[in-house]
């Protein structure tokens, strides 16, 4: 092989591998004594995922009805929401449904008014202080980057929301006999130290989806992470696009080669 093919190759192998990085690091995660992650399949996982819009939507649905009323989601703006499908008259129609704050008016007074989609998601609480009364001491964090910040990513999500148990299980008992959960808190076998102060949200039914998917608890979870992994990652899929035409590009330019330096040596041998 030339200097050349031998780059080509190794360029080639390289982009596979950092193409390939992305699903193996989500699996790396998880551990301690008890269960491990769930592992739902995702449509944006691997080099040709996705996002699937329809199920995006969903996630939009239990996001406004249940994880809204406490949680941010900074840097989201109402027009955001036309990238996963909704038209610009629903997106309209999303955000009047929400008041946000604006002013000072001609009196000098902040005032309250409908939305536009040109606005930031409306904020659950004043402050922070608010925030933290409400909350049992803890302001429940702002969740549009949380899939890339934990590890385990979309996973640990959808096993924290369904990882609530009603008694502590023995086997966090055997592991530590003293273990008490602390008042006011819930018990979550997938949260570092399991004790949290969010009580369980899903529930079977609590809601309806548009689309009359059944709201099993299992489904919401699901798809309130795809929408919480859209807001971590937008542009995910033009990510992949582009992994996948260098990669094609490095093959065809190392077939190429390969072509080409049996073309010149062949009267060599
Ligand atoms: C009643 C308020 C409330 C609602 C509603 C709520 N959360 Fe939370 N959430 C919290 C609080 C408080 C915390 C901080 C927990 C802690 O640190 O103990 C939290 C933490 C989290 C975390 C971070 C866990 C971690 O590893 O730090 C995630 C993820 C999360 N919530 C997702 C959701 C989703 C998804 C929904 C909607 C289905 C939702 N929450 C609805 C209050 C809420």
């Amino acid at each position: 092989m030339s200097t050349l093919t031998r780059i080509a190759t190794a360029a080639a192998v390289a982009a596979g591998l950092t193409l390939g990085l992305g699903a193996v690091g989500a699996q790396a995660a998880g551990g301690g004594e008890g269960p491990g992650l769930k592992r739902p399949y995702w449509s944006f996982e691997g080099v040709f995922g996705g996002y699937d819009e329809q199920q995006l939507r969903r996630g939009w649905e239990v996001y406004a009805q249940v994880c809204k009323s406490c949680h941010v989601l900074d840097y989201m703006h109402y027009r955001n929401l036309e990238q996963i499908g909704f038209t610009e008259d629903e997106v309209k129609e999303i955000a009047a449904s929400f008041e946000v704050e604006d002013g000072p008016d001609e009196w000098g007074e902040m005032f309250m008014r409908p939305a536009t989609p040109m606005d930031e998601f409306a904020k659950p609480y004043e402050n922070d202080a608010i925030a933290k009364l409400a909350n049992g001491g803890v302001v429940p964090p702002n969740l549009s980057v949380m899939a890339r910040a934990r590890d385990g990513g979309a996973d640990y999500i959808y096993s924290l929301m369904l990882g609530y148990r009603d008694e502590v299980p023995e086997w966090v008992l055997e592991h530590d006999p003293n273990f008490e959960l602390p008042a006011g808190k819930s018990f979550n076998a997938y949260f570092p130290g399991y004790a949290i102060s969010m009580p369980q949200q899903l529930f079977e039914g609590i809601l309806e989806y548009p689309d009359g998917t059944e709201p099993s608890a299992e489904q919401m979870a699901h798809d309130v992470t795809a929408f919480l992994q859209w807001a971590a990652e937008p542009e995910l899929e033009d990510r992949k696009a582009l992994g996948r035409y260098v990669l094609v590009f490095l093959l065809v330019l190392t077939a190429l080669l390969y072509a080409y330096k049996r073309e010149i040596w062949k009267d060599a041998h």
